[in-house]
């Protein structure tokens, strides 16, 4: 395709309708003339063209063009059975230029192709499977445990606790436990390392940015850290990270004999004895996949905890009806597996991920060896093999005609019988490049929520012993998409204090 050439070239391309898509999809002509458009409204306006495209949406119909290279289709019915379907077995390819955020083109979440993203998947796919999330569920009993300890110091004091911080230090020692057989200690730190979750979002700004300029990230890689350091103070800690993860890959490497008698098999010694090709276990590749599991497995699960903790706290009959639920259980901790059947927190996590949003930022596939067809209005577009197609798992999530009053925390709508709102969760993608870490973050989601809420919630009559402090729904609501949702800049996390018994 000559404009995504251009895009590769590394430039920011202005103009050049492209040839390959003869048609005239709807959608403003500016947005189909130039990627300035969607650069405006994702850099320059920081993480606006979400909103952009809710709105053209609203205005030309379910398919839109927007930009010179990219058709945007509003209609999850008709995704899952063809461009996002996971069984098919179709070639479903990622955008190069949609991959560059990550800033690791070797990792199984940014490979473009089919069968190479297949392979890398499968290497890692059976550790995430809930057989074996069910089997390494004391890792996440035990990083409770530690996170239960911390919040009984700011019991004792009345501090204000950032509980947004806190759950992000127990996911980060929960999947680096997981996947190396070492945590990451966040939650024994006593700022629980608050200065690298802060620098994340510089990170993820820089994401957004390397979309239009290919050379970015790579040039940042290639420069030496003290510098970069120097142009982006926050960076620091993210190469510490990065160091980590490549001194981690390292140490499997070096002690194979130490993994191999683990009670527990970790991912990466796994993957490094498996008989996938040898330049796939360099560890040059591999810090890669570390580094985007170890990220990916941490924010977003926090997030969601975080949001659902923000929401229980501000709607008293909500809290209620889950304590009297949670209630129903004698033991202080019980398995996963009878938790998934509650149906009350059930709907509380369902309604908790749709309203923590997930991934904001379009997810974008290419079919290579199909045309696309889709009807609307009684017109046929027929999309050429090889577009990028994309869709935006926000615009779902807050549509009034899927879920009414979609601002409002309200769980009570996952239990109404013959609705398959599932259909219309996007918070882990759909299809064969869907969320790898579902399971485990159903886990760390079901468990972390019982054990906090049964302490601290109240069994549904009597006072929670946790309330809000200074935090209101603008430190939750979705405002800028930096790849992952953020609430307002000036936001100070959801903060809550903890009472005495
Ligand atoms: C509530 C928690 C989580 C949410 C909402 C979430 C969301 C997502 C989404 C939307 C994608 C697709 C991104 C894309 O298409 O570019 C994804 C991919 C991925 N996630 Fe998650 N995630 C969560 C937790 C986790 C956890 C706990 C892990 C730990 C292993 C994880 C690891 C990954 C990986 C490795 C991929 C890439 C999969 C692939 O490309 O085959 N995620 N996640």
């Amino acid at each position: 395709m000559n404009n995504i050439k251009n895009v590769l070239a590394g430039h920011l391309v202005v103009g050049q309708a492209i040839l390959t898509i003869g048609v005239s999809f709807p959608g403003p002509k500016i947005a189909a003339a130039t990627h300035l458009c969607e650069f405006y409204y994702d850099v320059i306006q920081r993480g606006q063209f979400v909103f952009k495209l809710q709105e053209w949406h609203a205005k030309h119909g379910p398919i839109i063009r927007i930009n010179p290279d990219e058709i945007h289709i509003y209609d999850a019915d008709y995704l899952l059975s063809s461009v996002f379907t996971a069984s098919s077995g179709k070639r479903r390819e990622k955008y190069e230029v949609a991959t560059r955020v990550f800033g690791a083109p070797q990792a199984a979440i940014a490979t473009v192709d089919h069968n190479v993203h297949r392979m890398r998947r499968g290497a890692m796919g059976r550790f995430f499977s809930k057989e074996n999330v069910r089997r390494v569920e004391p890792i996440i009993q035990t990083m409770l445990q530690r996170m239960f300890a911390r919040m009984q110091d700011y019991q004792e004091t009345g501090r204000p606790l950032i509980i947004s911080l806190l759950y992000s230090a127990f996911t980060a020692d929960v999947i680096t436990e997981y996947a190396f057989a070492k945590s990451s200690n966040y939650l024994d730190m006593p700022d629980l390392n608050k200065k690298f979750f802060d620098m994340m979002v510089g990170v993820h700004e820089m994401g957004a940015m390397a979309r239009y300029f290919k050379w970015m990230m790579p040039v940042l890689n290639s420069l030496p850290p003290w510098l970069v350091t120097n142009l982006n103070p926050g960076m620091h800690e993210f190469f510490v990270f990065q160091e980590d993860m490549k001194g981690r890959i390292q140490e499997v490497k070096e002690k194979s004999e130490y993994y191999e008698a683990l009670a527990h098999k970790t991912v990466f010694h796994e993957i490094l004895n498996s008989d996938i090709p040898a330049p796939e276990k360099t560890v040059d590749r591999l810090w890669q996949d570390a580094e985007i599991v170890s990220v990916a497995g941490t924010e977003t699960t926090a997030w969601t905890l975080a949001v659902i903790t923000f929401y229980l706290l501000a709607d008293p009959e909500v809290l209620r009806r889950l304590g009297a639920e949670l209630f129903t259980i004698a033991e202080e901790s019980v398995p996963w597996k009878r938790l998934e059947k509650l149906p009350y927190l059930t709907a509380v996590i369902q309604e908790g991920l749709r309203l923590s949003f997930g991934v904001t930022s379009r997810l974008v596939r290419t079919c290579p060896e199909e045309t696309v067809r889709y009807e609307s209005k009684g017109k046929l577009w027929e999309i050429p093999p090889g577009t990028p197609i994309s869709t935006t798992g926000p615009l779902y999530h807050l549509d009034p005609s899927i879920f009414p009053d979609p601002l409002r925390f309200r769980p009570e709508r996952w239990l109404q019988a013959g609705h398959d709102l599932d259909r219309y969760l996007w918070s882990f993608s759909k299809g064969s490049r869907q969320c790898l870490g579902m399971n485990l973050a159903y886990a760390e989601l079901y468990l972390c929520l019982f054990a906090v809420f049964r302490k601290y919630g109240g069994p549904g009559d009597h006072d929670p012993r946790m309330e809000l402090f200074d935090t209101s729904v603008e430190d939750v609501e979705f405002k800028y998409d930096l790849f992952v949702p953020y609430p307002k800049m000036e936001s100070e996390g959801i903060r809550v204090v903890l009472k005495d018994d």
